[in-house]
């Protein structure tokens, strides 16, 4: 697949619904992701990204809606979809018993374009770890793994659930330069956090989800320009300049990490 057969629109999500049992967890979701772009779904613990997320990536089916990733469906180009995607999963469960080396061995096994996976263990730092049992890694190092899985395959579009999710300072700003750099290269890459700094400096637009809905979009600075600081509840009023954090308050009058 050359980047010439890939459409300009990435990800194109309408009327998503789903429900388990009777938690309505999507709702009538629509989102449009541009190729190139580095989108983020923001939203509180619950509010429907993951599950948003792993319908895009093929692993969830909706119940009802319309998804087209890459200009393809999974119905019918599934095959297609699974060369092109990388996909962090927020839990991603490794095999404790394998190596990082054997781990991205397996990997790359199943695409047909896949990268070198020394320079996979190059880029996210975990040279010194090669040789080493996934069961031995620290919890941010096993993240850096999952990472390098989705990255092994040399996809167009990198989906990644809360990536930087228990990651010292130094970790999350190399993997920010990752993102970078895999966007610098015309890829897209699709996100969540609960990181607002986060969300602000790699996202050229973002999403609020609340109940499973998307309640807002635009680029970080056009949600932050839109919120007005002195109707804030306190202590907001005494800042100069709203936050993604305070565009999500001023829309639903709660916090982001409210329960
Ligand atoms: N397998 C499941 N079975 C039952 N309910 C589920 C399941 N997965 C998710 N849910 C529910 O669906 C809703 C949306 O969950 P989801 O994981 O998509 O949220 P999220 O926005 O990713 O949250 P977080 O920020 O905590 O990761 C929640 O109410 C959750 O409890
Ligand atoms: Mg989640």
């Amino acid at each position: 697949m050359t980047p010439a057969a890939l459409p300009t629109l990435a990800l194109r999500v309408q009327g998503l619904r789903k429900a388990y049992s009777d938690v309505i967890a999507v709702d009538g979701l629509d989102l449009q992701v541009d190729a190139g772009e580095c989108f983020g779904l923001l939203g509180p613990n619950g509010a429907g990204k993951t599950t948003t997320i792993e319908i895009c990536e093929g692993l969830l089916t909706a119940d009802s809606g319309d998804v087209e990733v890459l200009g393809r469906r999974w119905e019918t180009d599934e095959k297609d979809l699974r060369e092109l995607l990388g996909i962090q999963l927020q839990d991603t469960q490794l095999s404790e018993k394998l190596t990082v080396d054997e781990t991205l061995t397996l990997f790359q096994s199943f695409y047909r374009d896949a990268r070198d996976i020394g320079e996979v263990i190059d880029q996210v730092e975990l040279g010194e770890k090669r040789h080493s049992r996934v069961g031995g890694l620290s919890g941010g190092q096993k993240q850096r793994l999952a990472i390098a899985c989705a990255l092994v395959g040399n996809p167009q579009l990198l989906f990644l659930d809360e990536p930087t999710t228990g990651l010292d300072p130094v970790s999350r700003r190399q993997l920010w330069e990752l993102i970078s750099k895999f966007q610098a290269e015309g890829k897209t890459i699709v996100l969540t956090t609960h990181y607002m700094e986060e969300a602000e400096r790699l996202c050229d637009r973002v999403a609020i989800v609340d109940h499973g809905k998307v309640i807002a979009m635009g680029t970080p600075r056009e949600l932050i320009d839109s919120v007005d600081v002195s109707h804030l509840p306190p202590p907001e009023p005494r800042k100069t300049s709203a936050t993604l954090e305070d565009v999500f308050v001023s829309l639903t009058g709660r916090g982001l990490h409210d329960e």
